[in-house]
């Protein structure tokens, strides 16, 4: 009889290797394959049902859709994320890295579920209950009546759960604590992380509740472990944020129900999380006026308009290979701008640094950013600041043409809203005005080159280290 083998899997990705070996071969990671027991996972061959299948309905797309029943939380930056709500029987996934508040924003929305006279469980694996009864004290919500719970046993959770009326949300605290009996694997690898969810997911699908699994994030940004649970719950949701500022944003990077480009915005307080309804006003109250190198970008996330900083330093490298740092963006579309900066409109950059900096600790992904950045670069290189009153945007091609980008108007009137009557905007942004705006329009990039150099007390050539003729 063949014995029991082991098999060798990587705790970052789930690839099983032949043997163990110092690197994943599938995602290239470094000492992240454990050796795990396979007991549980072969069943021999014979034991196998040999029934044959038996046919099952087969419906057309065209039937009565029924809107998948939706439970909101009553925290609107919360909902918005999730598309509307819990739907029931769905499993969602929370990332972030370790402090960033997934246990605080966790409370606050089972304790608002639960007020609303919903079945709510909250089980930590992580915190003792008094250590939960002692935040959710700070956060004033004592008096909410969730069921708590300090276990790891998947089981015992489970068959808990199914005393009483089905709950409508569980809130599991973290998934890498959680073990399951029919895995012989540790608590914390891939093997038990996959196990413990899917008993989750079949008693979420099986009784309508919602599941919530915190995941924590490992330095390079993946929820660790649980990479391979993102694929088997409805929605991925991340809460990030920089540790030192109190801003923190929620987003959802996978959701069967809903949009995928929704963010919430946060504010850590003494008290708990309170919500942000006018990010942008959040976003530019601290901002550097008058000095050179910032621009304000007016985007979209979502549905929803955004105003934010972006901040610009290039100065004279001192190194052989210039340096290139960004913080909030994309720093593929940096050196993309660089480099039409450079072959379309004669701006010299490769013999200086450049640091980008989305103000806030936003990232922001869209290419409409583009001629912000482009704004706030030049700004910097010429010592000329931009007008104060004015918002950018516009996506920049490789030949140096800016582009259209979608809901002009909605970024007007976000920007008419916070007080400022410029934009500078691509040609065919003409066609949406707003009252209150006056417009200026950009048809490529070595447009807005000229008019902030001639804005600029020293001239751009001279700013760009090519100082012949001074
Ligand atoms: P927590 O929810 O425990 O983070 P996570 O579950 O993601 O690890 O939040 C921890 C941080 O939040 C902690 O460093 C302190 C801060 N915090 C506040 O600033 N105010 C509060 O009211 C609470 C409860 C936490
Ligand atoms: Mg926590």
């Amino acid at each position: 009889m063949a014995k029991a083998r082991n098999s060798y899997i990587c705790q970052a990705c789930g690839a099983v290797a032949p043997r163990w070996q110092g690197k994943c071969e599938s995602c290239g990671a470094w000492n992240t394959i454990i050796e795990e027991t396979a007991a549980a996972a072969a069943v021999p061959v014979a034991q196998r049902s040999s029934r044959k299948g038996r046919s099952i309905l087969l419906e057309s797309l065209a039937g009565k859709g029924e809107e998948a029943p939706r439970t909101p939380a009553g925290i609107a930056e919360f909902d918005r994320v999730t598309g509307g709500g819990f739907v029931r029987g769905s499993v969602l996934l929370l990332g972030g890295d370790p402090g960033i508040g997934k246990s605080t924003l966790l409370i606050e929305v089972a304790a608002k579920l639960a007020q609303q006279g919903k079945r709510v469980v909250y089980v930590s694996g992580e915190e003792a209950v008094a250590q939960v009864r002692m935040r959710a004290e700070r956060l004033a919500l004592s008096k909410a009546p969730v069921e708590l719970a300090a276990e790891t046993n998947v089981e015992d959770i489970i068959a808990t759960l199914g005393e009483g009326p089905a709950p409508s949300l569980v809130v599991i605290d973290s998934i890498q604590t959680m073990w399951t009996e029919t895995v012989d694997s540790a608590p914390g690898t891939v093997t038990q992380v996959r196990g413990s969810a899917q008993a989750l997911l079949r008693f979420a699908k099986k009784t309508g509740a919602t599941i919530v699994l915190v995941g924590h994030v490992t330095k390079d940004g993946q929820i660790a472990g649980p990479r391979v649970v993102e694929h088997m719950v409805d929605a991925v949701l991340s809460f990030e944020g920089e540790g030192s500022q109190q801003f923190r944003i929620l987003r959802a990077l996978k959701n069967r129900f809903g949009p995928t480009d929704e963010i919430g915005v946060f504010e850590m307080t003494g008290r708990g999380l309170s919500e942000v309804e006018n990010p942008s006003a959040l976003f530019l109250s601290d901002r550097d006026l008058g000095s050179p190198g910032t621009a304000v970008f007016a985007g979209i996330e979502g549905t929803r308009p955004l105003l934010v900083e972006i901040q610009a330093l290039v100065a004279p490298t001192a190194l052989g290979t210039p340096r290139r740092a960004v913080v909030g963006a994309d720093g593929s579309r940096l050196s993309m701008i660089l480099a039409v900066l450079e072959a379309r409109c004669g701006v010299r950059l490769s013999g200086h640094d450049v640091y980008l900096n989305v103000a806030g600790g936003l990232r922001i992904a869209e290419p409409a950013a583009d001629l912000a950045i482009a704004a706030a670069l030049v700004s910097s290189l010429s010592g000329s600041s931009l007008p104060q009153d004015a918002v950018y945007f516009g996506e920049v091609s490789l030949t140096g043409a800016v582009r259209a980008v979608p809901q002009g108007a909605a970024r007007l009137k976000e920007a008419l809203k916070l007080g400022f009557s410029r934009a500078v905007v691509p040609e065919s942004g003409k066609a949406e005005r707003v009252e209150g705006i006056s417009m200026t329009t950009v048809a490529a990039l070595d447009r807005l080159v000229a008019d902030i150099a001639a804005r600029s007390p020293k001239g751009l050539r001279a700013a760009a280290g090519r100082g012949e003729d001074g």
